[in-house]
């Protein structure tokens, strides 16, 4: 064991708790803020030569396996915002199985944290053979996904032991919302947006270390819900991805069934599931989805469901009418970081749910860390 787990008892525990270092690190160096004309920019040295064509790509194509597809999937909506271009996303296995089409035009973006995963790699060779412009966002220097790609971005989060994907998921979001930063137009209407958004991410590591003082909440949490059978997460906007990604961790290394639910499609078919007994997490905090989530709150109360309501601090009255709920308070960030920030509660809960139910935290059952085979 070259890298030892310190203070803490397995290397997923270490890896959530190292967050706001490994944070700190993959935008070292790539974010600029001030000097003799006070602008704000992001430069990703890596890239730099790609950038006109990616800008005028017809398409950006996110493709990548479990929580590297996650991560794309929560920085797609800054994406579209500053690029303007349309971001679709693929699931790599997918991808192939349908031979989807990948035009010229197109720019496409291989997620991945180890570099060497064979459904992303299949889908790499698959793109190159399409003539796309090929873009890498790995944690390992020198991987296959890393060597094959035309250019790209390294994540630096840190050598990730454990099976179960963290912090190279906060990374890989902070990467991307660099990468949009990067391809988006520099223009009056958007310098708020963008200087804001450049604001958020430096203050992210220490918004970090301020949700990871739930870890107790967390633990008592995971001790309510400890013989639970199910558990719903249910999110909407930048955080659809934080329920995927939320529902994937639990079910990974606590071995409990968990779903991740776009909240918009409630209606649709998981309504049938609500009852008094069935634990939901529902991801409410501010941003523009606020007041549907509201709304999707009172018709689960409604139904007496059985609610854990994940918001904005000082929103637990705005997010409690008309029903009793348990509530998981994070701080507020800019709308397109806030992902980061609500993840880390999740992981928390699922790293708890699987200590308490005596599962193997950083190996569980039939999974590997890098899938090398189809
Ligand atoms: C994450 O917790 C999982 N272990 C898994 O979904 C993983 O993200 C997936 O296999 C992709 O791996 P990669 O990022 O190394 O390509």
């Amino acid at each position: 064991e070259q890298i030892n787990k310190g203070k803490y008892e397995h290397y997923m525990q270490k890896e959530i708790h190292e967050q706001p270092e490994s944070l700190t690190t993959t935008m070292r160096g790539r974010l600029i803020r001030g000097g003799s004309c006070k602008a704000k920019t992001v430069l990703l040295g890596g890239l730099k030569d790609h950038l006109k064509t990616i800008r005028r790509s017809r398409r950006i194509v996110f493709i990548g396996c479990g929580t590297s597809y996650n991560a794309a999937l929560a920085a797609r909506p800054i994406l579209e915002e500053l690029s303007g271009i349309p971001v679709t996303m693929e699931i790599a296995s997918d991808l192939l199985d349908r031979q989807g089409p990948i035009y010229r035009e197109d720019t496409t973006v291989f997620v991945s944290q180890s570099g060497e995963t064979a459904d992303t790699l299949n889908a790499l060779e698959y793109a190159l053979e399409n003539g796309a412009l090929c873009v890498g966002i790995t944690n390992t220097v020198g991987s296959a996904i890393a060597r094959h790609t035309h250019c790209g971005v390294h994540i630096n989060a840190g050598a990730e032991i454990g099976v179960a994907s963290t912090k190279a998921y906060t990374s890989q979001i902070v990467v991307m919302a660099m990468l949009a930063l990067a391809i988006g137009g520099d223009t009056i209407s958007s310098q708020a947006r963008r200087d804001a958004i450049i604001d958020g991410l430096f203050e992210l590591p220490s918004k970090v270390r301020e949700v990871l003082k739930l870890d107790q909440e967390m633990k008592d949490l995971a001790q309510l819900l400890i013989a639970e059978q199910s558990l719903l997460v249910f999110g909407r906007g930048y955080n659809y991805a934080t329920a995927l990604e939320g529902a994937l961790k639990v079910k990974e290394v606590a071995l409990m069934h968990s779903e991740g639910i776009l909240a918009g499609e409630m209606k649709h078919g998981p309504l049938a599931l609500v009852d008094e007994n069935l634990p939901i997490v529902v991801i409410a905090t501010r941003d523009a989805c606020f007041s549907k989530q509201q709304s999707v709150i009172q018709q689960l109360n409604a139904r007496k469901g059985r609610l854990i309501v994940m918001c904005s601090k000082g929103d637990a009255a705005s997010v409690t009418v008309g029903g009793s709920c348990r509530v998981i308070e994070v701080p507020q960030v800019e709308d397109c970081l806030q992902p980061v920030i609500n993840i880390v509660p999740l992981q928390l809960l699922a790293y708890h749910l699987t200590v308490l139910r005596g599962y193997n935290v950083d190996q569980p059952r039939n999974l590997a860390k890098s899938v090398t085979t189809e």
